[in-house]
C-alpha cells in the first residue's frame, strides 16, 4: 500500500460494538473520502442554487459545475461523447430506463433477452417486466461447476433471436469477471445489443467503452467512493438519439404545447427530467477526481493482494467453502461456513466489529444455481487491510467454536 488511505476515510478510524471496525461490505457502497463530503457540504451550505435553469450567477457556476462532472465521467469510461452520458439515481434506474425505452421499442414476441445465472435483481426483473410487455423472452446463460459462465452454454443460447445481451462485468455476490470481450463480440455477430452492468467493476479497474464496444453501460456513484442517489447511464449516441425518454417533465423538453403536444430536448437533458441530484452529481465528480489522484495501478494492486491474502485466510478455516474460487475475480467473496448459518455468522462478525453482508445479496438465482438460500459476503475496498483480513478470520473462528 503506498497511498495514504486512512487519511482521507474518517470511517477507517471508527470502532464499532467497542472493537476497531472493519468495514467488508464496499460492494454493497464504498466507503467515502472526505473530499466527496466536502464537494457536497459546500454545494449545500454554500453554494446552493438549481441548475440549467437560472441566469444569475451563481447558478451558471453550478451549472458549469455540474457539467464538468459530466466531463470527468466521460473520461474515466473514455466515451467519445459527453452528451451520451447520463445522470440517473443508479445502476438499477439505469437498466430500467434501457428496458422502458429500448425495451419497449425494439423489443417484440420471438425475440430474446440473454442474460446470465450472475446477475443481480436489478438486471433480471426490469428485463423480465420488459418481455411480460413486448412478449420477448428472457434466457439466462448458466455457470460451470465452478461458478463461472458456461461459455460452451453461452455460444449456444446466442442465436438471431437474441435481441439484447444485457450481463454484469463483474458479479456481486461471487466477484467473478465475466469474460465480457468474448461474449460482446460473439453478440456483435448476431447482431444483438449489449448492455454492461459495470456496478461491481468500475470501483476495481478502468472502464472503457470503446474498447468494449458495448451498446450501453450503467454503474453506480455509490459503490466508486460517491454518495448515493446518482448513477451513469452511458450509451452509443445513435441509440440515445433513437430512444423515446422513458420519464417526462422539467429540463427534459424543448417545447410543451397543451394543444401540439411536446417535443424533447437533446441529448443529455432528453432522459434528464426534473431538478437533478445536484450535490450528488458534485460529490461523485469529487469521487472521480479522488480515483484519478490515487491512480488505477494502486486501487488494482490493493485489490490483487486482498484478494490473495483473505483467500488463503478463508480457505485456512475448517468448513469455509468460497464460491467462485477461481483468481479471475476481484476481491469480494461469497463463501459459507459448515454447520453455521450466514445470519448466526453474521451476527457474530458484528459483535467483534467485522461488517459483512449476509443473505441472497439480490441474486436469488444465483443462490439457486450454488444450491444455498443464502450466503456470506465479504468484499473489500482498496482500503482495506491485512488486519482487516486477520480480524474477519479470528471472528469466524470464534463463531465456529460458539457453533459447533
Ligand atoms: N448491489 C449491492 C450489493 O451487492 C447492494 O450488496
Amino acid at each position: 500500500m503506498s497511498f495514504p488511505w486512512i487519511e482521507h476515510f474518517p470511517m477507517l478510524t471508527q470502532t464499532m460494538n467497542g472493537k476497531r471496525l472493519a468495514y467488508l461490505d464496499s460492494a454493497a457502497t464504498a466507503l467515502k473520502p472526505t473530499a466527496v463530503v466536502t464537494a457536497m457540504s459546500n454545494y449545500l451550505l454554500k453554494h446552493t442554487s438549481n441548475v440549467h435553469r437560472g441566469i444569475y450567477r451563481l447558478s451558471e457556476e453550478n451549472t458549469s459545475a455540474y457539467e464538468v462532472v459530466r466531463d470527468q465521467t466521460a473520461a474515466f469510461i473514455n466515451s467519445p461523447e459527453r452528451e451520451t452520458v447520463i445522470f440517473t439515481k443508479g445502476t438499477t434506474d439505469g437498466i430500467n430506463a434501457v428496458a422502458a425505452s429500448w425495451g419497449r421499442t425494439h423489443l417484440k414476441s420471438g425475440d430474446e433477452i440473454l442474460i446470465t445465472d450472475l446477475e443481480h435483481h436489478a438486471n433480471i426483473v426490469p428485463w423480465q417486466m420488459v418481455a411480460q410487455a413486448t412478449g420477448a423472452k428472457v434466457v439466462s446463460v448458466p455457470l460451470t461447476a465452478d461458478h463461472q459462465i458456461d461459455l460452451a452454454a453461452f455460444h449456444k443460447l446466442l442465436t438471431p433471436k437474441t435481441k439484447m445481451l444485457a450481463m454484469t462485468m463483474v458479479s456481486n455476490t461471487l466477484g467473478v469477471i465475466t469474460p465480457v470481450q468474448e461474449m460482446i463480440s460473439a453478440a456483435k455477430k448476431v447482431g444483438a445489443t449489449v448492455l454492461l452492468d459495470a456496478a461491481q467493476a468500475a470501483p476495481h479497474f478502468p472502464i472503457d467503452v470503446q474498447a468494449l464496444r458495448c451498446d450501453f453501460l450503467v454503474f453506480s456513484g455509490h459503490k466508486v467512493f460517491g454518495p448515493n442517489g446518482v448513477g451513469i447511464l452511458w450509451g452509443k449516441k445513435e441509440l440515445l438519439e433513437a430512444m423515446p425518454p422513458y420519464q417526462g417533465g422539467g429540463n427534459m423538453i424543448s417545447t410543451v404545447s397543451i394543444e401540439n403536444g411536446t417535443t424533447w430536448n437533446k441529448l443529455p437533458e432528453k432522459f434528464e427530467a426534473g431538478t437533478p441530484v445536484i450535490a450528488e452529481v458534485l460529490g461523485f465528480g469529487a469521487a472521480l477526481t479522488f480515483v484519478k489522484s490515487v491512480g488505477w495501478q494502486e486501487i488494482e494492486n490493493q485489490d490483487h493482494s486482498l484478494k490473495a491474502a483473505a483467500t488463503e485466510a478463508l480457505l485456512k478455516i475448517p468448513g469455509v467453502r468460497i464460491f467462485g474460487e477461481k483468481p479471475n475475480k476481484v476481491a469480494t467473496f461469497g463463501f459459507e461456513v459448515a454447520g453455521i448459518h450466514p445470519q448466526d455468522l453474521g451476527s457474530v462478525l458484528d459483535k467483534e466489529g467485522v461488517a459483512i453482508r449476509t443473505g441472497h445479496h439480490c441474486t436469488q438465482p444465483l443462490m439457486a444455481r450454488c444450491g444455498v438460500s443464502a450466503m456470506a459476503r465479504a468484499s473489500f475496498g482498496p482500503y482495506n487491510t491485512t488486519e482487516d483480513i486477520q480480524q474477519m478470520a479470528s471472528a469466524i473462528e470464534k463463531a465456529r467454536r460458539l457453533f459447533l
